[in-house]
């Protein structure tokens, strides 16, 4: 009894001996062991920081930014500029994109069946050409800038930059052309009865708190790009 408890005193001593020295050893090779784990984590919660920085940044800049309705300069929303590659000329003068070519010039022969001769009288408007007619046709009229913007997109804020708008006029009433009176010709209402088949709809109703009624303008909805494009404007309805 008398040896065992000397037996057990040793062994006691002993291992406090050991243990007195290893906790800091232990911990130091676990640290070697996990600092690749370590630095991995790092390196991706740096990443992740660094990406949401750039990202909160870009969506101040991003004009198509659909969280915030906000946007809006005198009721327009903004809209970026096609590239020239996916632009297609259909007439003299009039460039459309080129996802909507086919929809539209199946629209006016659906149309001509029916008897009605539609006009295209303005497709894509570049956001130079915009300008010019914001700033330099309107101030011919003596209008304050509120004032065009229910008739005209400001630079960067038309629809017609996107190359899916279309101005339609009827070739039997020119004198409709770009006119509230265009709603009065049986092109008009042929549109209204048809249009939606070829994935065109009026973008600017009587309805619209900001800009005057557009009989003649449509825009094209039938791709999904053409959808992102414009899913603002109709989330906003
Ligand atoms: N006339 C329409 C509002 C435009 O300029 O886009
Ligand atoms: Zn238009």
């Amino acid at each position: 009894m008398e040896q065992n408890r000397d037996i057990n005193q040793f062994d006691i001593q002993l291992a406090k001996r050991i243990y007195l020295n290893k906790p800091k050893s232990i911990l130091f090779k676990k640290l070697l062991l996990f600092s690749p784990f370590l630095f991995l984590l790092f390196s991706l919660a740096s990443l992740r920081l660094i990406k949401n920085i750039e990202l909160g940044t870009f969506s101040i800049l991003n004009f198509q930014d659909e969280r915030n309705p906000e946007l809006r300069i005198l009721g327009h929303l903004p809209y970026n500029e096609i590239s020239k590659d996916k632009l297609v000329l259909i007439e003299p003068n009039v460039e459309v994109h080129i996802d909507m070519r086919n929809s539209l010039l199946n629209l006016r022969e659906e149309a001509k069946k029916d008897g009605i001769y539609l006009v295209f009288l303005s497709g894509f408007r570049s956001i130079n050409l915009q300008n010019e007619i914001f700033y330099s046709l309107k101030s011919l009229r003596n209008q304050e800038a509120a004032e065009r913007a229910r008739v005209s997109a400001p630079p960067g804020y038309s629809e017609h930059s996107t190359g899916f708008a279309i101005d339609i006029g009827d070739a039997a009433q020119r004198e409709t052309d770009f006119e509230t009176e265009f709603e009065n010709t049986d092109a008009f209402r042929w549109l209204i009865k048809n249009a939606a088949k070829f994935h065109f709809k009026l973008s600017f109703n009587k309805n619209n708190k900001y800009i005057d009624y557009e009989p003649w303008h449509w825009r094209y909805e039938g791709s999904i790009e053409a959808l992102k494009v414009f899913e603002t404007s109709n989330r906003e309805l």
